[in-house]
């Protein structure tokens, strides 16, 4: 069959920043044109990949001139492991780059009367913030352009990353500058380890192998757990490789591994075995203390987290005498770290794990006004649900990406809430529910806090008012 040979486009100027870390160009009488990896004021060639009645997405083949808002990409293994898309923009501008596409949703979707947005709150630590990694074993390596100019002999072992859009590829990981120094150094030695064993990696394609994933969390307190899931019950493999970790880093103060046996590598349905310490881990919020289980959610950067959440507490405008409804509540963090400003928080979640851990850390730090109920949001959240617990003074929402249910906004609006606090890792979403909500809502204040450095990704908090 003869190939198509792909359009090209020469020297195409990047124009301005899109949503999901992409650019795009609008060349005159031409269609708009989406690119990664590039940056408003290049100047590239490109290769046009898909094509759309309206819009086409190009890949850059080659660059002419650059962007003065660009810097040198710091890892090595940036363009290939599908982290930190925008590692070569400088983070000032990254920052705009947020704040922009928080406004842009709001106007564009929302379409509702706004306040000055604030300055978005940026991270004070650019590299190394993340508090939990996952890498995955592949007996696939992908050989990266440095690894094949090396010409050297490498083993197809991996431990790393995968490659965005192939399920059997992993990239090799030596340095990952999101997570402290100490995760870079146990999974180099991990890795080191079972290649001087033998111990066969996983194959993804075949499902086979005894090495299959490694997650690594941590602490603000230094303390660290290490998960090691196993893709096969061999008890020899599997107390030779929990032994060498638990000698060589007795930093691991929970070292925990699963066997799973299943086609996903996800852990919520999987046996959690603890072979040394504890069985979680503890971080400090604020005097607070907070147990993070393996499969409990925690926000990924602790000091961002910590910010976020006195936005949210501050447009709470918590006196002490208030009832607070904390929707989407996980692990009950935003609910313990408010209770002490409220006479009680109500805080309901899906995942009854999670709503087992809020309950522990309710009962860890002594707090007694707390009190947490598990099911679905559009189930739980209805007039009912108000008339049996009473009307809530504050509510704080913080949806998954999704954003709410129609449902959950419809209560929110008969509530007769006076304030709510909408806390979104999704502005479109969010400026969606924001319409809505706008029939009885005035946004009295927007916050954007950035808590994933060189992603697209950004946190948005928001106070409505109820308007007399
Ligand atoms: C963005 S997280 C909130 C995390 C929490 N506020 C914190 O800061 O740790 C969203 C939460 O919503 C929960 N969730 C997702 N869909 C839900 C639903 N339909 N009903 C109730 N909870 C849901 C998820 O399990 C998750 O814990």
């Amino acid at each position: 069959m003869k190939q198509r040979t792909p359009k090209v486009i020469e020297r195409l100027r990047i124009d301005e920043a899109a949503s999901e870390g992409k650019f795009i160009s609008k060349p005159e009488g031409g269609k708009v044109i989406f690119t990664e990896y590039t940056a408003p004021g290049d100047v590239v060639d490109v290769e046009i990949r898909k094509s759309k009645s309206s819009f086409a997405e190009a890949k850059v083949t080659q660059f002419h001139s650059f962007s003065s808002h660009r810097q040198d990409p710091f890892c090595k293994h940036y363009g290939t492991c599908g982290g930190c898309r925008l590692q070569h923009i400088q983070y000032t501008y990254q920052l705009e780059y947020k704040f922009n596409q928080v406004k842009d949703a709001l106007e564009r979707i929302g379409k509702i009367a706004l306040p000055e947005i604030n300055p978005i709150l940026g991270s004070a630590r650019t590299e190394y913030y993340r508090n939990k990694m996952e890498y995955s074993f592949s007996s696939r390596r992908w050989l990266e352009a440095s690894d094949i100019a090396s010409r050297e002999q490498l083993s197809r072992n991996a431990l790393g990353f995968h490659v965005p859009g192939m399920f059997d590829r992993i990239v090799h990981i030596q340095h990952c500058y999101l997570q402290d120094h100490t995760a870079n150094e146990i999974r180099n030695a991990l890795y080191a380890f079972a290649e001087s064993k033998g111990l066969i990696f996983f194959d993804q394609k075949i499902q086979q192998g005894c090495l299959r994933s490694f997650m690594l969390r941590n602490t603000s307190k230094g303390e660290w757990m290490a998960l090691v899931q196993f893709g096969q019950a061999n008890d020899e493999e599997i107390s030779m490789v929990m032994d060498f970790l638990h000698e060589k880093f007795p930093i691991l103060t929970s070292l925990l591994y699963v066997v799973n046996q299943k086609l996903n590598d996800s852990l919520y349905d999987q046996e959690v075995v603890v072979h040394k310490g504890l069985p979680y881990i503890v971080e400090e919020l604020e005097g607070l203390q907070f147990r993070i289980q393996p499969k409990s959610f925690f926000q990924t950067n602790t000091a961002q987290a910590e910010i976020l959440y006195r936005v949210a507490r501050t447009m709470a405008g918590l006196k002490g005498d208030e009832l607070v409804f904390d929707l989407y509540t996980g692990t009950g963090t935003i609910a313990n770290f408010i209770a002490r400003q409220a006479r009680k928080v109500i805080g309901i979640e899906s995942v009854p794990m999670a709503i087992e851990d809020a309950k522990l850390n309710s009962q860890v730090n002594g707090i007694q006004n707390t009190e947490f109920l598990v099911a679905d949001m559009k189930d739980i959240f209805t007039p009912a649900f108000i008339a049996q617990h009473g009307k809530p003074d504050v509510v704080i929402t913080d949806p998954p990406r999704a954003g709410m249910h129609e449902s959950v906004v419809r209560t929110l609006l008969d509530s007769g809430t006076p304030r709510i606090v909408y806390i979104s890792c999704n502005p479109a979403t969010q400026a969606r529910d924001l319409a809505l909500l706008d029939e009885k809502y005035t946004v009295k204040e927007v916050q954007p806090v950035d808590m994933f450095p060189h992603t697209h990704h950004c946190e948005n908090v928001v106070l409505l008012e109820l308007r007399d």
